[in-house]
């Protein structure tokens, strides 16, 4: 049999034990040696609040109300958010609304590509867009196309099969129809989707338009 003695102080120990759990959902305890859980060099995602001031990781020169708060600052004042690249084409609405990515078209859609995509990036009227597309093209499309669009490439001409921009239904493909093939490729010439980023692919557009005109 338990003494009397040994069972008080089972009794203690279980009461304290109910004592130190709390009801609420989002108590995390005691902590000891919190350094063990935070971080010790700043971290920008760190989501910790100083309520105590008694945390590491979290900034002083981002305070409210006299507390601590996390690492990352809010943009100052005035910055300017950059162009958003979404993944799902709307078609609802005007597309130069919708940011520059449309990797949700299917492939075999260039059809739906020429009709609902439209250049977001506007020509500026000291030329540099064009410029970009220009340099742009040159690495990546004149092995095949050639200098001009032409279809004269190096490669292009191991390769064959390479049509000139400036003549029959070249001619005339539009901003969408461009974006797509270089997109997903067409035919013989394979898509250059994941080396070309969404906005450089709509700046060499541009100059695959003037090139279509013979105006390279
Ligand atoms: C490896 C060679 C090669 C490269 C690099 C290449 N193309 Fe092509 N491209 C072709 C060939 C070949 C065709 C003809 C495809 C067919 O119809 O068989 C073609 C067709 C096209 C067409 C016509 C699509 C249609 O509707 O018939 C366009 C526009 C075009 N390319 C643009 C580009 C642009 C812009 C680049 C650079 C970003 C590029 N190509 C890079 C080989 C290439």
């Amino acid at each position: 049999m338990l003494s009397r003695g040994k069972i008080t102080i089972i009794v203690a120990v279980f009461a304290c034990l109910l004592y130190s759990c709390e009801p609420k959902g989002d108590y995390t305890g005691v902590e000891y040696a919190p350094n063990m859980y935070h971080s010790v060099a700043y971290d920008a995602y760190s989501q910790i609040t100083d309520s105590t001031d008694a945390y590491y990781n979290s900034t002083p020169y981002n305070q409210y109300k006299g507390k601590k708060k996390i690492n990352m600052l809010p943009p100052v004042e005035g910055t300017v958010a950059r162009q958003n690249f979404r993944s799902v084409a709307d078609t609802s609405k005007d597309v130069r609304d919708k940011g520059l990515f449309f990797y949700e078209l299917h492939k075999d859609s260039i059809d739906l590509a020429a009709r609902i995509l439209k250049n977001p990036i506007i020509l500026d009227s000291a030329g540099v867009i064009l410029e970009d597309g220009k340099k742009l093209y040159l690495t990546y499309c004149q092995p095949c196309h050639g200098e001009k669009g032409v279809g004269d490439g190096k490669v292009g001409a191991m390769y064959k099969g390479v049509p000139n921009y400036t003549t029959g239904r070249y001619k005339t493909l539009n901003e969408g129809h461009i974006f797509h093939t270089i997109t997903n490729g067409r035919n013989r010439m394979w898509g250059l989707k994941t080396t070309i980023s969404p906005e450089d692919r709509w700046k060499i557009v541009h100059y695959v338009q003037k090139l279509q005109k013979g105006e390279g």
